[in-house]
């Protein structure tokens, strides 16, 4: 490489951990279907001098929504407010984010499916015809005083697209769902990360965290400042395969990229409820977890490897969840295949 690698992606203040954010389109890994898409808008939208469209990203956490919700904005060349769906509780909250607004800036609502239902009422104008109407004083002396709205653009972020109401949903102009990476995806952010961290490390050592990181860029650049810091310790760089692995084993995370959580959430589904069916909320009180933590976050990983189910009956162990286990299914268990 020429000097240093993508210095805008480096925090301003040298003294602050460098940032492994990517901040253009073109250093944003993957998800190529989204990017095009978002290149298209974006470029539409620059020649006819427009605002863009909103934009709602949909996916488990950590793959990179709130990235692309700050790309976006920034290849605008627009100012970005954030802020949160639980975080905006009256009609004046949302009033005083909307009109701190220029015209073509980016409102970012994280967690949007947490929005409350009165204010989502409120968006819906704000979105479509960039007015809102909120009623000031009590009794008597209430009235309805009118905004009008600079054309801004709404950018939602969820890991629930399923509690997104319809209504909602529609006033997006386009929905992006984000999936998980395949593993020569997450090698190309484990070797950008290492070079913005200054880490030495070879290819077959950055494809082995890419394989062990659940098909998320965030938990590889997780686990490659893990690695960084045993390699330190332990080791000397450059990286290598066996340092890798040494210093994930350290953490317990295994080749499938499983970690504690995943594996009592298989061991409970196979010992204690027989490989199933069994309901969410059982199976998470059985190993003490937050039901929506397992629904969100681990079982969308473990269904797309093929670890599990999810059957109108409850949730069902796959023979790859046996075979995981060092377990061969019974008779009756096979049946669930
Ligand atoms: N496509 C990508 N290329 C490079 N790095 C990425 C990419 N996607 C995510 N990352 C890295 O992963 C980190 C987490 O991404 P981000 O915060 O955008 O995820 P998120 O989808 O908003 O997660 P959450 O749902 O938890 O808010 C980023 O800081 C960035 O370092
Ligand atoms: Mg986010």
């Amino acid at each position: 490489m020429s000097g240093k690698p993508a210095l805008d992606a480096i925090a301003p203040d040298p003294k602050l951990e460098v940032t492994l954010r990517p901040a253009l389109l073109d250093q944003f890994v993957g998800q190529a279907r989204i990017k095009e898409r978002l290149d298209v808008l974006i470029g539409a939208a620059k020649q006819r001098g427009d605002s863009l469209e909103h934009l709602l990203f949909c996916g488990p956490p950590g793959l990179g929504k709130t990235s692309l919700a700050n790309i976006v904005a920034k290849a605008m060349g627009a100012a970005i407010v954030t802020t949160s769906g639980p975080v905006i509780e009256k009609a004046g909250d949302l009033a005083g984010l909307l009109t701190t607004l220029n015209k073509g800036d980016v409102l970012f609502i994280d967690e949007i499916h947490r929005l409350n239902k009165n204010i989502e009422e409120y968006l819906y104008p704000a979105m479509e015809d960039f007015r809102l109407d909120i009623i000031i004083d009590q009794g008597p002396n209430a009235r309805s005083v009118r905004l009008n709205l600079p054309r801004f653009t709404l950018v939602g972020a969820t890991t629930r697209a399923g509690m997104i109401s319809a209504p909602l949903r529609s006033r997006f102009g386009l929905v992006n769902r984000l999936d998980y990476y395949p593993a020569s995806d997450l090698q190309q952010v484990v070797l950008r990360s290492a070079r913005l961290l200054e880490l030495e490390i070879v290819p077959e050592a950055a494809l082995e965290i890419a394989r062990r990181s659940r098909g998320t860029p965030r938990i590889a650049n997780n686990l490659l400042r893990w690695v960084r810091d045993y390699v330190l310790v332990r080791s000397q760089p450059p990286v290598t395969p066996e340092a890798a692995d040494a210093a994930l084993s350290m953490l317990e995370i295994d080749q499938d990229g499983l970690d504690e959580m995943d594996k009592r959430l298989l061991e409970a589904l196979v010992h204690k409820f027989d490989g199933g069916p069994v309901g969410l909320n059982s199976l998470a009180v059985s190993i003490g977890e937050e039901a929506g933590t397992l629904e969100e976050v681990h079982e969308p990983y473990l269904i797309m490897e093929g670890f599990l189910k999810r059957t109108p009956q409850g949730r069902v162990a796959s023979k790859r969840a046996f075979d995981k286990l060092g377990l061969k299914p019974t008779g009756s268990q096979q049946q669930l295949f």
